[in-house]
């Protein structure tokens, strides 16, 4: 991201972060429980135990593909033999920052985010086996492409320009083709009502693995339409 596209989404981070704080101090004066979700409680909250330090950064690109090609065949029956996933609310995994399925499946297993299965075979895996998986599944062709819906439509002004006044920042500042370095996935090529799902599982607090609350921001932020026009712009590519 240009310098510029990391002002404006630090500065509508800062101050969603601000909003939350004052609505928290608020219901702390007036002595009510108002229920806010799990957002209530983001301050002593661990969102996830995945910290990006150096440690971490070389055990995942320590991942032995072939290793984890033999780990996957317990997850071909749900996320697809070469992991291109056509069941809707199944997300694909080929193609996958290495460093977003390392985070998912420490996440999953510490049942930082909620989703039984997940929950269940996660379980099972050591530090190394999760690094392996990620090895294996960002080496196959998938996610990755360009979007090929139109940029000046409405989905995709917000998600190349954002929306600053919505407290919106551009998605792909962080979401670019290969994901990034703070574990965002890639979503060009996700399935659009995955998307969705995850859109609203943010909005809703459901899902709160997110590091600093910033999805759940952004996705607080955007109206049900947005979520689902902005998840059908991502899940349209060019070849
Ligand atoms: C029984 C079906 C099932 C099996 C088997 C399964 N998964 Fe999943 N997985 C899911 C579902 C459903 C989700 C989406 C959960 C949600 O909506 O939050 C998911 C989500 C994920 C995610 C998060 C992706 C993202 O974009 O955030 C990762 C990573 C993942 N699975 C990896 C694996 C790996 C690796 C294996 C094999 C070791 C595996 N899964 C086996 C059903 C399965
Ligand atoms: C400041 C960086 C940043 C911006 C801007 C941002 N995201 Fe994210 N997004 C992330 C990170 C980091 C994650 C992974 C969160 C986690 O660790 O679970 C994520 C996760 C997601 C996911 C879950 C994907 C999956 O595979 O499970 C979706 C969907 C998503 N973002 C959509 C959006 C949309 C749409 C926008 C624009 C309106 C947007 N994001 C803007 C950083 C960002």
């Amino acid at each position: 991201m240009t310098c510029e596209q990391e002002r404006a989404a630090d500065g509508i981070l800062r101050r969603s972060a601000r909003r939350v704080s004052t609505i928290a101090v608020i219901a702390i004066a007036i002595g009510t429980s108002i229920s806010l979700g799990s957002n209530t409680s983001r301050a002593e909250e661990v969102a996830s135990t995945v910290t990006w330090d150096d440690q971490t950064l070389a055990l995942v690109k320590s991942g032995d593909a072939t290793r984890g090609s033999a780990l996957a065949t317990q997850c071909k029956a749900c996320h697809g033999r070469v992991g291109l996933s056509d069941a809707g609310l199944m997300p694909t995994l080929a193609g996958m920052n290495p460093l977003t399925t390392y985070k998912q499946l420490q996440d999953f297993h510490g049942y930082r985010r909620p989703w039984k299965d997940m929950n269940q075979i996660s379980r099972l895996l050591s530090p190394q086996d999760m690094a392996d998986l990620a090895a294996y599944w960002a080496s196959l062709p998938g996610l990755g492409k360009e979007p090929s819906g139109d940029p000046a439509s409405p989905a995709g002004k917000l998600a190349l320009e954002g929306n600053a006044d919505k407290g919106i920042p551009p998605c792909t500042s962080c979401h670019t083709a290969k994901g990034n370095e703070m574990g965002a996935p890639p979503l060009a090529g996700q399935n659009a009502a995955y998307i969705e799902q995850q859109l609203v599982a943010f909005a809703t607090g459901l899902r709160h693995n997110d590091l600093d609350g910033q999805m759940r921001d952004i996705a607080g932020n955007l109206t049900p339409e947005d979520r689902h026009a902005i998840a059908i712009y991502f899940s349209a590519t060019k070849p």
